[in-house]
């Protein structure tokens, strides 16, 4: 029985994203405790403060969304050495009007992957700075800087055997920061 619902953003809109199939993917070595729920950000308009008093309905279901959450899953991927201007764009959109931060908070964990040898660890960085601004905080340890090569995922989509030792760690610290959290409330 799920007790805590988990909102995925996935920094990637690309049809065959590895960030979206890390996802998947990694979901599956949660307990059932926690349920995960990919939040739709390709239908979001580009942010304009202009229309923050009369949203349309995209942006006011991502923030109900975020509210209806226990905690967040940010995969990203790097792009120009920071984060997609898609992901940014999502963050901004929610955290806003001022004084109604949707993400203000939510235990957040922070992965990506990349094809590159240093993978999203810039992009990463970058998305973490935006995060402590707006009040989330984030798993420090262990970071996830996933690079995509042969193996990253085995046939049936779930994660290889190369990986899954540290992948399931990661998960289970994740878990047990999103439930010192809701603790704490
Ligand atoms: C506009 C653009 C910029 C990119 N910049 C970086 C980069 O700075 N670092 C990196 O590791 N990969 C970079 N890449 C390659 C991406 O890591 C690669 O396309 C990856 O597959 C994107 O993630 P996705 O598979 O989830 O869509 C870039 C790709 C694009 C399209």
């Amino acid at each position: 029985m799920s007790q805590y619902s988990i909102a995925v953003v996935v920094g990637s809109l690309r049809r065959d994203s590895f960030n979206r199939r890390l996802a998947y993917a990694l979901v599956k070595l949660a307990p059932p405790e926690l349920s995960f729920r990919q939040v739709n950000i390709s239908d979001l308009p580009p942010y304009n403060q202009d229309d923050e008093a009369n949203p349309s309905e995209p942006v006011s279901r991502l923030k109900a969304e975020i509210a209806a959450s226990q905690g967040l899953l940010f995969f990203t991927a790097e792009y120009n050495r920071s984060i997609p201007g898609v992901l940014k764009n999502a963050i901004d959109h929610a955290s806003r009007p001022y004084g109604r931060n949707s993400w203000s908070g939510k235990p957040a964990g922070v992965l990506g992957v990349s094809p590159g040898p240093i993978s999203t660890a810039v992009a990463q960085q970058h998305l973490r700075t935006i995060l402590a601004y707006l009040d989330v905080p984030t798993l420090g340890q262990p970071e996830a800087f996933i690079q995509a090569k042969e193996g990253l995922f085995d046939a049936a989509g779930n994660i290889g055997a190369d990986s899954k030792i540290f992948l399931q760690g990661w998960m289970d610290r994740y878990v047990a920061w999103v439930k010192k959290h809701a603790a704490g409330k």
